[in-house]
């Protein structure tokens, strides 16, 4: 008999990007994956290595203490009507996906009794004066808790986000009111933020030394914000804990998450694939798509490989939302450029299904829908679409929630996570650093007169002079 744990599992269904059901040319064969095993068992040995050093600690983030995370939540929680994390790119993105993904659709539309004595949740992600100074002017501040995130301390977006809140709630509720209406994520000794906690005795949690902020969701950048919400952390962490060892072996036909890597990188070097959509067939994991979306470009995208070689790597990754796209991108993806691999998100059981009446039973063209349920409709136009992908010849694969939880949430970041490493290693770059995000924050630093940023200015006023010719 199944357990739980079995019928809970995710599955990463690959037939349809194999050369069986799409042909050589654009689909993978199986000689093509065989190929690549002796590299899967080195990769392997040196991302275990690296792991049992303590040198890429996410690995073992599933195993972590939780409970100070829980505690600060139950306070937060307790604490406030509204909660607003500040913070941008991973330190936002993954907690946004698992409010989406876990959390009521209209979460903050709920009486405060349907959200379970929870607060309101709001996710900054940006400088965009409408939206930010908009959000901070309808919020009682009174009953706000803002949670600072940033692993190195000194973000410009959220050091603004943060002076501005800061700067709001002194003036509202005058400075003694700061220490309870903050708390900081942030890395433990180091930066900026780690200096204003110390001074201004904020309470705060860690960001583990050595976990990127793409790959921190299961630290307390995503944990803190889903325990005040509500979501169970400890399940989502048995999911991950349960991907691990799913993951933790160097079969590469066994392994969904170095197979998921493995199919995506033949795709892209030998046939073409430079576009990688993720297309989720539930609203819920449309912010998934969107976290993977920077997890695979920001830690695949390089110029240089190991050995300093010129090399420009990476897909593309593209977002979708189904069946909302197949009104707006499926017609290119069926008939432009077949220059793309598609994974669909898809969940077996919703939470809600809703009926459709039987309303017009004597107009044959809609009459076949009443009857069924929209979950139905959902499931066979992702199937549907990805038949007919695969009649015009091009690739996808296939990530199955059985529901969507806390626990099938847990296996299915953490196996991108570990496949993200592994194409790391497929590449032969580094997937963990993001060189190119730095130039352009140095330029922004000159832009807005950071001291020590002259000769950049003079640089960029120089590139600006220069270019200044084609404008209508
Ligand atoms: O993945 C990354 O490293 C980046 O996207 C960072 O998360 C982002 O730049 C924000 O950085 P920080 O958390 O240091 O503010």
């Amino acid at each position: 008999m199944k357990n739980r744990q079995d019928n809970m599992r995710i599955s990463f269904d690959f037939n349809y990007m194999m050369s069986e059901a799409v042909g050589d040319k654009d689909g993978v064969t199986r000689a093509e994956l065989d190929l690549l095993i002796p590299r899967a068992t080195k990769i392997h040995a040196d991302l275990s290595a690296k792991r049992k050093s303590g040198a890429l600690p996410f690995f073992d983030l599933p195993y972590q203490d939780t409970s100070a995370i829980k505690s600060l939540a139950s306070e937060v929680a307790s604490e406030s009507d509204n909660f607003v994390l500040l913070g941008i790119g991973g330190s936002a993105l993954g907690p946004l996906a698992l409010h989406t993904a876990l959390r009521h659709p209209f979460h903050n539309l709920l009486t405060k009794k349907a959200r379970g004595g929870r607060p309101k949740m709001f996710f900054a992600d940006n400088v965009d004066p409408d939206h930010f100074g908009q959000m901070l002017g309808m919020l009682d501040l009174e009953k706000t808790t803002f949670d600072v995130v940033t692993k190195s301390g000194g973000t410009a977006e959220t050091m603004a986000q943060f002076m501005v809140a800061r700067g709001a709630v002194a003036k509202a509720l005058g400075k003694r009111a700061l220490k309870k209406r903050f708390v900081c994520v942030t890395d433990p000794e180091n930066g900026n933020l780690r200096k204003i906690v110390k001074a201004e005795k904020y309470r705060c949690l860690d960001v583990p030394p050595g976990v990127g902020g793409r790959f921190s969701v299961f630290t307390s950048v995503g944990l803190l914000p889903a325990a005040v919400s509500g979501i169970d952390i400890d399940e989502l962490l048995a999911g991950a804990a349960d991907m691990d060892k799913r993951t933790s072996n160097d079969g590469l036909w066994e392994n969904p998450a170095y197979l998921a890597a493995a199919l995506q990188y033949i795709a892209d070097t030998k046939k073409g694939k430079h576009i990688s959509v993720m297309m989720a067939y539930a609203n819920g994991l449309y912010n998934v798509a969107d976290w993977y979306r920077q997890l695979w470009a920001e830690s695949l995208g390089k110029r240089l490989d190991l050995k300093g070689k010129v090399v420009h790597t990476g897909q593309t990754p593209v977002k979708a939302l189904g069946a909302t796209d197949q009104h707006s991108q499926v017609q290119l993806y069926m008939e432009g450029p077949n220059d793309k691999t598609f994974t669909f998100l898809r969940v077996e059981g919703f939470d809600t299904d809703v009926d459709i009446p039987k309303s017009y039973p004597e107009i044959e063209g809609i009459a076949y829908l009443g009857g069924k349920g929209m979950a139905e409709l959902i499931n066979a136009e992702q199937s549907a679409t990805e038949l007919a992908l695969t009649k015009a010849g091009r690739p996808s694969a296939r990530i199955t929630f059985p529901e969507l939880n806390a626990y099938t949430m847990g296996q299915a970041l953490y196996m991108l996570e570990v496949q993200t490493a592994f194409a790391g290693g497929l590449y032969n770059i580094n997937p963990f650093d993001q060189p190119g995000v730095e130039e352009g924050k140095l330029l922004t630093y000159a832009m807005m007169d950071r001291p020590g940023y002259e000769k950049k200015k003079r640089e960029l006023a120089k590139i600006v002079k220069t270019n200044a010719r084609y404008i209508v």
